[in-house]
């Protein structure tokens, strides 16, 4: 039994990520070549964890998905994680609203070999999805952009894809920020809508997992469309 009154630090998270990462991911070289170039090209420094872009890549392979919409591209990062794993006939449509973002991604994607399987739409992520088509629909949507938005872009992926289609979420915590009354933030706020909504919203079936590692204490709302 493992004594849950042990107080930890950031530096435990880290180490044992670090551990379990050893063990589980090496990271194809793609993977690795793209994450340097994207502090290259002065990137900040928010992707997704190495364990958490692995996850997606195995949501899609398991999920045995063909066509993923990802809400924030940034350097391609966890787009190029995803678009391993999917099919050779599947797509990626990632969208982000930085030209100089999307501009580094698309380098990324094409040094992966992975280009023809993804399209990058640059524009504020609403006026992107609105010109998307559930035809055919998507089976997997991961939302990691601006916070302030996340309950219309889980409302367009809740039409965008079809049902047993998934969901996710990423930075759902905000390190304690959602659940503070201190708190009152726009992205915290944003955050909260969503929980709202879903709280009430017949047609999906959700839950949140809480992370905690070398990019500090977090989690990702996963949803699944009932109807
Ligand atoms: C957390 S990063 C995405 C990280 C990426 N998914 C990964 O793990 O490699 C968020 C990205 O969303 C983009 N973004 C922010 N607001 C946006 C908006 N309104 N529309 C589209 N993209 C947006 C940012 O420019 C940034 O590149």
């Amino acid at each position: 039994m493992t004594d849950s009154s042990r107080p930890t630090t950031i530096e435990d998270w880290t180490r044992s990520e670090e551990y379990t990462a050893a063990h589980l991911i090496s990271p194809p070289q793609c993977v690795l070549d793209a994450a340097s170039a994207s502090v290259a090209a002065g990137l900040p420094d928010m992707a997704t964890s190495a364990p958490e872009a692995k996850f997606l890549g195995l949501l899609v392979r398991t999920h045995k998905a063909k066509r993923v919409l990802e809400i924030g591209t940034l350097g391609g990062y966890s787009g190029i994680w995803m678009a391993l794993a999917l099919p050779e006939d599947g797509e990626l449509v990632t969208l982000e609203f930085s030209d100089h973002h999307a501009a580094v991604a698309q380098k990324n994607f094409e040094n992966a070999g992975l280009a023809h399987k993804i399209k990058i739409h640059v524009g504020p992520a609403i006026h992107s999805l609105a010109k998307l088509e559930p035809s055919p629909p998507f089976d997997i949507v991961f939302i990691d952009a601006d916070s302030e938005n996340c309950l219309p872009y889980f409302l367009e992926g809740k039409r965008l894809i079809s049902p047993g289609g998934v969901i996710l979420v990423d930075n759902i915590i905000r390190y304690g920020q959602t659940a503070d009354p201190a708190a009152n933030d726009p992205k915290t706020e944003g955050v909260r809508s969503l929980l709202r909504h879903i709280k009430t919203d017949r047609e999906v079936e959700a839950t949140v997992t809480q992370t905690i590692g070398g990019r500090g204490f977090d989690g990702f709302l996963y949803a699944t469309r009932l109807t």
